[in-house]
């Protein structure tokens, strides 16, 4: 045995429904993994909010879960790569280090009067020209605009103790004992206050947020050295030498390293991510454009990709709201037998608007919807319609892509937690018409972060060789179901036309 198969290195996925530590061996597998599921908050409607402070003690506790459940020492871990849920974000007290508000989650609307304000004010195109970025409550400038007047009307703070950041920079705040705020060029490309050109805090967009330039994280590549952790966490200073936004990291896991390449992860929302190479890809159908991730050269410049996303904000989360609100499946494996208990949707569309629409549509007023109910509908027809929906959402976001690209797309890869519904990965095959591939390791996520951290300090040395040794679990061909999958898709699309600008009506 090699040293380096005696050694590991730890993945932190802080995602939106829960926070999660991996050790990664020295093959790409999974040694061990802990995982703690998140508190989610909805004081009004259209609100989402997570504590902070429950995040890092749940990171804190699944680090030291995964190690203790092992024979692993903390010796053994050469690397930390942090990836996390995009957009949401807070700002803290770097003296007392208390979170001054729950943190605002990605999906929460409660800003999207303010962008239409903004939007009235004809700020749309210059926000777009700077950042890449469709103007919408999804992403954090807003959200920090709402904190800090909350925090100016309702905390008694000295501002030069204020610190702002995205969940990245919450986590490694904490993980380095409050020593280092910074974060990387993917979770940044997610604030819309950070220039894509540039690839620094655009000052014309922080003052029009009002956002004091001073509170915001530095920013440096996704690949790279951000810190230690704190000896009080595993005993031993671990370096953190890679942070991604949770959508790139899985874009990097498989490998999506070039233009064409492209991945769709069906985790709370389902995001649809292709690779664009060197240079910022304008789309023409409403897709983001946005940093996958930075590197730096030999000769110590920035070497950049950039992708093109389609975020749809409702994936996994309308599974979980079958099972948890609506109370018509007991487990999210339980809404696949359920589905294939019918031969069809019985005539039933669902609109999985529940944090309003993204791409392509970007309508922070649709609201979800059931159509086409009669009385012969069962609740399987209820839940296979939300499956085909997940399915129709993403075939939305292909088409934009392949508008926008010079070829066509051949293949989708998946990952996510969402990925083990066989029937929802046929439905995708056949509604998309191309192989739907599907990887052993689902965990792209966190698997990203590791490969990002273990190649920086050089515990692995070749990422093509990394991504290609990643098992395949099974691919999905278009099949018997695809001409009717094609058919419903039209069906569909009536439907969500009309769960559009609904919140206003
Ligand atoms: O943009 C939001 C996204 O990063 C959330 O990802 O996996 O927590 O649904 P996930």
């Amino acid at each position: 045995m090699t040293a380096k198969q005696n050694q590991y290195v730890m993945a932190l996925d802080l995602g939106t429904t829960g926070n999660r530590a991996i050790l990664f061996d020295y093959e790409g597998n999974i040694a061990a993994q802990a995982y703690k599921e998140l508190t989610q908050s909805y004081p009004k409607a259209g609100w989402v909010e997570h504590d902070a402070l429950e995040i890092w003690r749940d990171t804190k506790t699944a680090m030291q879960e995964v190690v203790q459940k092992t024979a692993i020492q903390p010796q053994q871990i050469v690397a930390i790569g942090l990836t996390v849920q995009r957009e949401t974000c807070l700002l803290w007290d770097k003296t007392t280090g208390q979170p001054l508000h729950p943190a605002i989650v990605w999906q929460d609307r409660r800003t999207a009067h303010f962008c239409r304000a903004l939007e009235a004010k004809g700020y749309v195109e210059e926000i777009y020209d700077r950042t890449g970025l469709v103007l919408d409550a999804y992403f954090s400038a807003t959200k920090l605009h709402w904190l800090l007047d909350w925090v100016k009307h309702n905390r008694d703070i000295d501002p030069a103790n204020l610190l702002a950041g995205t969940i990245d920079s919450w986590a490694l705040w904490n993980l380095t004992g409050g020593k280092v705020h910074r974060t990387d060029h993917s979770n940044a490309s997610r604030t819309m206050v950070l220039n894509l050109d540039s690839l620094t805090w655009d000052e014309k967009l922080l003052d029009l947020f009002a956002i004091p330039g001073q509170i915001m994280p530095e920013v440096q590549p996704s690949l790279g050295h951000f810190g230690v952790t704190d000896p009080a966490i595993l005993g031993v200073e671990i370096p953190i030498t890679a942070i991604f936004g949770d959508q790139q990291a899985a874009l990097y896991a498989h490998g999506c390293d070039r233009p064409g390449l492209l991945k769709c992860t069906y985790g709370t929302g389902a995001f649809l991510v292709a690779n664009t190479g060197a240079k910022v890809t304008r789309s023409q159908h409403r897709l983001l454009s946005t940093v996958a991730w930075t590197q730096t050269n030999s000769d110590q410049s920035l070497k950049t990709d950039y992708a093109l996303e389609g975020s749809m904000f409702t994936a996994g989360s309308c599974v979980q709201w079958l099972r948890d609100k609506l109370g018509l499946i007991d487990s999210a494996a339980a809404s696949e037998t359920l589905a294939r208990s019918v031969d069809s949707n019985g005539g039933v569309y669902f609109v999985p608007a529940l944090s309003g629409l993204g791409a392509p549509h970007w309508d922070m007023n649709a609201c979800g919807a059931f159509l086409g109910l009669t009385g012969g509908v069962t609740k399987a027809h209820l839940v296979r319609s939300v499956l085909e929906a997940i399915a129709f959402q993403a075939r939305e976001v292909v088409e934009a892509i392949n508008q926008d690209s010079p070829a066509a797309i051949q293949q989708l890869k998946v990952d996510g937690g969402a990925c083990n519904n066989d029937f929802l990965m046929q439905c995708q095959a056949d509604v998309l018409g191309i192989p739907v591939e599907r990887p052993m390791v689902l965990d792209a996520t966190a698997q990203g972060a590791a490969f990002g951290a273990g190649l920086t300090v050089g515990f692995w040395q070749d990422y093509r060789a990394l991504v290609e040794n990643r098992a395949i679990n099974r691919v999905f061909e278009p099949g018997e179901g695809a001409a009717n999958a094609q058919a419903n898709f039209a069906v569909w699309q009536e439907a969500v036309g009309r769960a559009k600008n609904w919140a206003e009506s």
